[in-house]
């Protein structure tokens, strides 16, 4: 066997953590991160047969039954998670009825998966049937984007627009738009189910004053979506309060979506 502290998936974790920590995008423990990952790659590293402990679900998982993930523990200090892999960080396979999370790895000292769990596998089975290669669900809170949710209207369609306006290249990282959904209490089945729903269409998901979904095939794919949405929200609360003197008109941002032949969302401009 290897030494899964030098597992790729285990470095990556830990350094994107690091990363979104050090950008203000995940006080203390909040965020999370879910990867499925490829029974092979982890079979080199820990024996996919010695089953630590299941842990239920509470949930109908068993679209992803026998799937191997890779999720942060509740708790977890996205600072720490590179310093102590074996303690923030499960890797589960989903039971085949999807009742319950094998642990095959990690969560030491009786850790328990990130309560975002729902949210993430939920997330995990929408973005699966509209990108099979989709491997990666990241949730966190960047600052911009939550303080536009409070003074912006909630609307997906205003909300995205607006982004789009803010940064050239917002409409070519997310021409196909981002999914919003109301303040709701977080950590149960009800908000995965919804973020699951707009998930379906969605690469991107807000939760009105709270933070932030994004999905991706890789780390650096979804990580990136969300980046440059908080970008583009950042350049509106430093604007917004402002004359707008000039402007990235309606346009403009419909000519470059046509001459980069983006497959974007037309309906967002009317
Ligand atoms: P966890 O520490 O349980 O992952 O929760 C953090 C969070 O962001 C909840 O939405
Ligand atoms: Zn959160």
């Amino acid at each position: 066997m290897r030494n899964i502290m030098t597992a790729p998936f285990v470095l990556e974790i830990g350094k994107t953590a690091a990363n979104m920590y050090r950008l203000g995008f995940d006080e203390r423990n909040s965020g999370n991160i879910s990867i499925l990952l490829d029974e092979s790659e982890v079979g080199e590293y820990i024996d996919l047969n010695g089953v630590i402990r299941e842990i239920p679900t509470g949930f109908d998982a068993k679209m992803l039954g026998g799937k191997i993930i890779i999720a942060t523990a509740s708790g977890s200090y996205f600072k720490n998670i590179s310093d102590a892999p074996e303690e923030n960080l499960g890797i589960v396979r989903i039971s085949r009825d999807g009742k319950n999370a094998e642990l095959l790895w990690g969560l030491k000292g009786g850790g328990r998966l990130t309560s975002e769990f729902p949210a993430h596998i939920m997330s995990h089975i929408s973005r699966l049937s509209a990108d099979c290669e989709n491997r990666v669900i990241l949730h966190c809170h960047p600052t911009h984007i939550l303080a536009m949710t409070f003074v912006h209207e909630l609307s997906e369609r205003k909300f995205t627009h607006t982004l789009w306006q803010m940064c050239t290249e917002s409409i070519m990282i997310f021409p196909d738009g981002i999914g919003l959904l109301p303040w709701m209490v977080c950590g149960t089945n009800e908000i995965g189910e919804a973020t699951a729903e707009k998930m379906k269409i969605y690469r991107l998901v807000i939760w009105a004053m709270h933070g932030i979904y994004g999905s991706g095939r890789t780390l650096d794919e979804a990580f990136g979506l969300i980046e440059t949405a908080e970008k583009a929200a950042q350049i509106y609360m430093l604007t917004a309060h402002l004359p707008r003197v000039n402007t990235i008109t309606d346009g403009q941002l419909k000519n470059l979506a046509e001459s980069l032949k983006l497959n974007y969302r037309k309906d967002f401009f009317d």
